[in-house]
């Protein structure tokens, strides 16, 4: 590296180091293609959680093209990890970001795609029924998704998962609505245990305005109330850290 250590030498997690964001997507849409295939072999069916945010674009969009034709849409059921509680047709919506990147291009059945309602007037409704638009759909199979995509905040939050949030608090529900920092405000999120007992979670994490929150949460004993991220820094097996140079950096 020109100076930079890459963060992946030092920790016990699975950090994977890219050149830049282009090869990080391309490197990471390969391996959750063929993890898409293997479970949908497997299983008969792949649950894929989408985050939102900008870094996960690309990805989706290698997903809906590059590697279109390799994967089993069909047996592909699609939920999202958080959702800002906004119109679907809101440009905030990260409903309609995955719809735009990736949905609108792929055979993947409407049943299959499976949205955070925003159209109750109380958040915790939308998710008490996203709560049992899970329960339906794990009521036959392993209760856990097969794949996790998650972003990471400079503050340390996924999902809508943020410093000192109640909903870090949370270990029974999967579902909660959760205030954000920053517009909007209101939003839904996976908790800590429906994301932590998942397969296979996947970090994408791009740029230096990022590289001092990843070494917060990889090489510290971070408590995850005050960086959420923490919770899936020790070497689970199941986690991913996907970086780009930037991102990796262990210098300012
Ligand atoms: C959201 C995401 C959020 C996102 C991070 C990183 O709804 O915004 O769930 O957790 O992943 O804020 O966002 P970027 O990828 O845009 O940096």
């Amino acid at each position: 590296m020109d100076g930079h250590d890459a963060i992946g030498s030092r920790v016990d997690a699975d950090v994977r180091v890219a050149a830049d964001a282009e090869e990080l997507s391309l490197r990471a849409a390969e391996v959750v293609a063929g993890t898409i295939r293997d479970v949908a072999r497997s299983a008969g069916r792949c649950s894929l959680v989408l985050a939102g945010g900008s870094t996960p674009r690309p990805l989706y969009a290698l997903l809906a093209s590059r590697f279109r034709a390799t994967i089993p849409w069909d047996r592909v059921q699609a939920f999202w990890g958080d959702e800002r509680y906004v119109p679907h047709d809101d440009a905030r919506s990260n409903y309609r970001m995955a719809r735009e990147a990736l949905l609108d291009h792929v055979p993947c059945p409407p049943a299959n795609i499976h949205a955070m309602r925003t159209d109750f007037d109380d958040p915790d409704a939308a998710a008490r029924n996203y709560e049992e638009t899970l329960e339906g759909y794990f009521s036959s199979g392993e209760r856990r998704f097969s794949i996790v995509l998650l972003g990471l905040g400079g503050d340390g939050h996924t999902a809508s998962l943020f410093p000192g949030s109640p909903a870090l608090e949370e270990r029974e529900r999967w579902v909660v609505p959760a205030t954000a920092p920053v517009e909007p405000r209101r939003r839904l999120t996976l908790t800590l245990p429906a994301l932590s007992r998942s397969a296979h979670v996947h970090f994408l994490v791009t740029g230096a305005s990022k590289a001092r929150v990843v070494r917060r949460v990889l090489t510290g004993a971070a408590d995850p109330v005050h960086l959420p991220a923490a919770a899936f820094a020790r070497g689970s097996g199941a986690v991913t850290w996907w970086l780009d140079h930037d991102a990796a950096a262990t210098e300012e």
